[in-house]
């Protein structure tokens, strides 16, 4: 009997917000520094665009998640994996949410006006010029870090699946 996989709507998802990070971290790290003038123009204003497009993204993806059941776990998967391997994609999907606002918060604290795709203005959060507020800028790019090592164990599952024993686990999505 074929395994269950996830529908063609949670796939697509699943693989535009991979898609969508990968292209996130390339702008973040290769975009120029941010300094207190810094105008957020070119790399930067794709950097906010890409952002505001993962958060709408993200948020999407959780709605569908909730309205749909997902596919069986595979009976023999150990307990334990299981059990992980939930754990992960609940942290993956707040994670995936928490690091945009982040981004946001020191945007706004910059008092940067960012828009979507140059065109459409966003609100700005509120931000305040405490020190929370300049250190707003280091959780965000820390943060990324911590962000980018829960991807890569997930990948790393992920891509055991695929190259050892239970390929199917990886076409499921
Ligand atoms: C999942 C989405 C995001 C990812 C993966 C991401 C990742 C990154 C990375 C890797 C950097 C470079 C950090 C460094 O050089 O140490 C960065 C910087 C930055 N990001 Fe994001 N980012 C995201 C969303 C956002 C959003 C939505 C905004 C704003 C609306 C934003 C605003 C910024 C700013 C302003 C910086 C410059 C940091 C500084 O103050 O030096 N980011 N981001
Ligand atoms: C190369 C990178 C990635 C690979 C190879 C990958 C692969 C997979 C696979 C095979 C599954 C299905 C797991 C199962 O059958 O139970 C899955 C689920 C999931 N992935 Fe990824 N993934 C990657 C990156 C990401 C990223 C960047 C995120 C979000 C930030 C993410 C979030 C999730 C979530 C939340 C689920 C659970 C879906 C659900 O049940 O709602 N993944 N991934």
């Amino acid at each position: 009997m074929a395994m269950e996989r996830y529908g063609v709507v949670a796939r697509g998802l699943h693989w535009s917000i991979v898609a969508l990070f990968a292209a996130q971290y390339a702008v973040g790290w290769l975009m120029p520094d941010v300094h207190r003038a810094t105008p957020a123009e070119g790399l930067i204003a794709l950097h906010l665009t890409l952002g505001f497009v993962i958060l709408a993204v993200v948020a999407v993806a959780i709605v569908w998640r909730l309205m749909h059941t997902p596919p069986l776990f595979p009976p023999d998967i150990p307990r334990w994996q299981a059990l992980l391997s939930k754990i992960v994609h609940v942290l993956l999907y707040v994670l995936a949410l928490a690091l945009p606002v982040t981004g946001w918060l020191n945007a706004s604290r910059r008092t940067w006006q960012p828009y979507l795709f140059a065109v459409l203005p966003m609100p700005r959060l509120p931000y305040s010029a405490t020190a929370t507020g300049s250190a707003i800028g280091e959780i965000h790019s820390n943060f990324g870090w911590v962000v980018l090592a829960v991807i890569g164990f997930h990948a790393f599952a992920a891509f055991y699946h695929l190259f050892t024993y239970k390929r199917e686990r990886f076409w499921r999505m």
